[in-house]
């Protein structure tokens, strides 16, 4: 992506907002949008409401770093620029309506569904399709539910969604290893780059379609656990009254910056 200085940039209408995020466009700026964190903190479909200050910007800093080093990896990623602590500049996507977790350990939903304890390795990583929509809960969905409800148009689709979920696992563990945290699942979401001849791609071609990992990449959507304690750092502190949400958000963006900010 082009170096751009975020002084050129003017924030446009607000296109969108979210349960972590607001959505501007920016003007003169069709393929971008203006990405701005909020301090809130949601679960359970929003039934459950809390926030702090900060928290945003801890968000935005993690996931920033997140997407420089995938990049780095030739992972394509919604990133952009960043603007300051707590907002970005990233590609307007087609958002495909599908959330993609990967799991490296069993917990959560997963867990609580087939009864087994939270923690359980598995031989090889899980990756989940679920339906994008609130009103319906987020529900599981198979690959042959997911073409009927036409989230893709082929099954090759859910297969490539599929095997770049396992490359940014591998990309993951390795990121988080290193600031001594265990990546025990994450959430996806991806889109196809809104260019015309781009739109082209996706529908024909599969093996060419630009597809690109964008939304975030933060204690919200991933489970992290200490690598030496097994202490939770993550949103589930949040989710189940575990307290300290704010001092384990803060000491996960401390450990991957001290690691990876030089670097990226
Ligand atoms: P789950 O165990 O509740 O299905 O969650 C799996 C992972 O996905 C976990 O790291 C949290 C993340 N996640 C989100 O980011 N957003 C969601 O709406 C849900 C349900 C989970
Ligand atoms: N992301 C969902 C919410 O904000 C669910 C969750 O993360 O638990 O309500």
């Amino acid at each position: 992506m082009s170096e751009v200085l975020s002084g050129e940039l003017k924030k446009g209408e607000l296109l969108y907002e979210g349960k972590a995020k607001r959505a501007y466009l920016i003007v003169d700026h069709p393929d971008w949008l203006w990405l701005e964190y909020k301090d809130s903190l949601t679960a359970f479909n929003a039934q459950k409401k809390g926030e702090f200050a900060g928290k945003g910007a801890i968000n935005k800093q993690v996931s920033s770093l997140v997407f420089r080093y995938l990049e780095k990896h030739r992972v394509s990623t919604h990133w952009v620029q960043d603007i300051d602590e707590g907002n970005l500049i990233c590609q307007r996507l087609e958002m495909i309506p599908l959330e993609v977790v990967v799991r490296n350990r069993l917990a959560g939903s997963t867990a609580k569904k087939f009864n087994r304890p939270e923690g359980e390795a598995l031989e090889r990583p899980l990756v989940e399709f679920y339906y994008k929509d609130d009103a319906l809960q987020d529900p599981f969905i198979s690959d042959e539910q997911a073409l009927m409800l036409g989230t893709v148009n082929k099954q090759g689709q859910l297969n490539r969604i599929k095997l770049e979920a396992l490359k940014i696992n591998e990309c993951l563990i390795k990121f988080f290893s290193e600031s001594q945290i265990e990546l025990i699942d994450f959430k996806l979401e991806f889109g196809w780059n809104m260019g015309a001849a781009a739109k082209g791609m996706a529908e024909d071609s599969e093996a060419l379609a630009p597809l690109v990992l964008g939304d975030e990449i933060s204690p919200d959507s991933c489970r992290l656990w200490d690598q030496q304690t097994g202490e939770r750092m993550d949103k589930d502190r949040f989710r189940r009254d575990l307290g300290a949400v704010e001092e384990n958000y803060r000491e996960v963006l401390k450990r991957v910056q001290e690691r990876w900010e030089k670097e990226l």
